[in-house]
């Protein structure tokens, strides 16, 4: 019940942002949405604090949207981009193409 309601809060925020043009409140939101969506998706393997290693991934603050877009959709690496790590264990994380964009926010708001 809980894990519904707050969906339905992301959905709501998801829908405020939408809308908007990208003022400082907005940001706050998109950044604060990406954190939650890191929190539940990323931070198994990369650290919670993402400057930091985590116990499977490398760190990935501050990490381009291009990156993101190859890595999290497609496994892949943006032509050019030397990767930090040679394996392959990551998987791809496709369903959360919409959610690029805040993961990409927290992220490099996380960069400091
Ligand atoms: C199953 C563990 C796992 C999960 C879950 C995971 N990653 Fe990764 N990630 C890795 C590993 C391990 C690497 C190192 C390359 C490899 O082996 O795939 C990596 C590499 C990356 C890289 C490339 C770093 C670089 O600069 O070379 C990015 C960006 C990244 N992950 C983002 C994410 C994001 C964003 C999420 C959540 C949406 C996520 N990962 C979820 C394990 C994971």
């Amino acid at each position: 019940m809980r894990i519904r309601i707050m969906f339905g809060a992301l959905a709501l925020a998801a829908l405020a942002l939408g809308c908007g043009e990208g003022d400082g409140d907005e940001r706050g939101a998109l950044i604060k949405r990406g954190g939650a969506v890191y929190d539940a998706n990323c931070s198994a393997c990369h650290a919670r604090e993402p400057h930091e290693p985590g116990p499977v991934g490398p760190a990935i603050a501050g990490s381009a949207f291009e990156l993101l877009e190859a890595k999290v959709l497609r496994n892949e690496y943006p032509p050019g981009y030397t990767p930090k790590r040679d394996t392959l264990v990551m998987i791809p994380l496709a369903h959360l193409e919409t959610e690029l964009p805040a993961i990409h926010a927290f992220l490099e708001n996380a960069d400091r």
